[in-house]
């Protein structure tokens, strides 16, 4: 049982004062910055109205949404040493995180129980796979998965609101530094129609990236988030950016059908 103890108003105000000492004269800096910090508020919407949706009473609520706002604490001091959101040629955006929550102790006025599910989603939130149910607590299960599948959610949303505008403003920093040439890796053709999510190291194109963020449907974990990426257009709005291929085509009804059975499940 989670305690009602969740200061909520706290947290986003340190986390708000905390950003704010990252803020910076250089525009490419400030973007980025401003970026996470708006993507961070947004995670905690979508974790309330996933969690709302699942009858989570309001300390769960309260502790899901604590989870979202320090889920990419560690993404400042990344962008900050390192220039780049690539975690391959920087370092593990969630352990920096975990590491800037014990130095800073702003968790202290949670629970033990409270502060070991919080770290552990925060460390699993960008892990290929979660650990097998035998080997996890329940409750860190949980909240891992509503972290999960807000955060898609929400980078599904920047993506494809930059794929929009990006002939007019790019931004390295959003695409891995990827070559944007127009091809693919069929490994990540392959993935996808196998159910499979691809893994981040086989990227080598920017295509690639845009595959890899379909391929995150195998990931998700609640027929509400299935219901508003359909809501959303996700699917189609990536492959509008994708080359006009056989194989984009036969991702775009596999993935369309996949959404649809998940979706049908719940209403049998
Ligand atoms: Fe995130």
């Amino acid at each position: 049982m989670i305690e009602n103890n969740v200061d909520t108003a706290f947290f986003h105000s340190w986390f708000r004062k905390y950003v704010k000492g990252f803020y910076s004269e250089d525009p490419r800096i400030q973007e980025n910055i401003r970026l996470k910090e708006e993507h961070t508020l947004r995670v905690c919407k979508e974790i309330l109205q996933l969690g709302k949706a699942l009858d989570l009473n309001k300390n769960a609520l309260r502790l899901a949404e604590t989870i979202a706002l320090f889920h990419d604490i560690g993404r400042f001091e990344q962008f900050k040493t390192y220039g780049t959101f690539n975690d391959r040629v920087s370092e593990n955006h969630a352990t920096l995180g975990l590491k800037v929550l014990e130095e800073t102790n702003v968790l202290s006025r949670l629970t033990k129980t409270q502060r070991s599910i919080t770290y552990k989603a925060i460390c699993y939130h960008n892990v290929r796979k979660l650990p097998d149910p035998a080997s996890e607590n329940p409750d860190c299960l949980l909240y891992s998965k509503l972290l999960r599948d807000a955060d898609k959610l929400d980078i599904w949303l920047v993506v494809t609101t930059y794929y929009g505008k990006r002939h007019k403003h790019r931004n390295p920093a959003l695409e891995l530094e990827l070559p944007d040439t127009p091809e693919y890796s069929l490994c990540f053709v392959e993935d996808i129609l196998n159910n499979r999510v691809s893994n981040s190291h086989e990227l080598k194109t920017f295509n690639d990236m845009k595959l890899l963020q379909l391929g995150w449907i195998f990931d998700i974990n609640f027929t509400q988030t299935f219901i508003q990426i359909q809501q959303r257009q996700i699917i189609e709005k990536i492959i509008a950016d994708l080359p006009d291929t056989e194989d984009i085509r036969k991702i775009q009804n596999h993935l369309k059908e996949y959404l649809n059975e998940r979706i049908f499940e719940k209403n049998k």
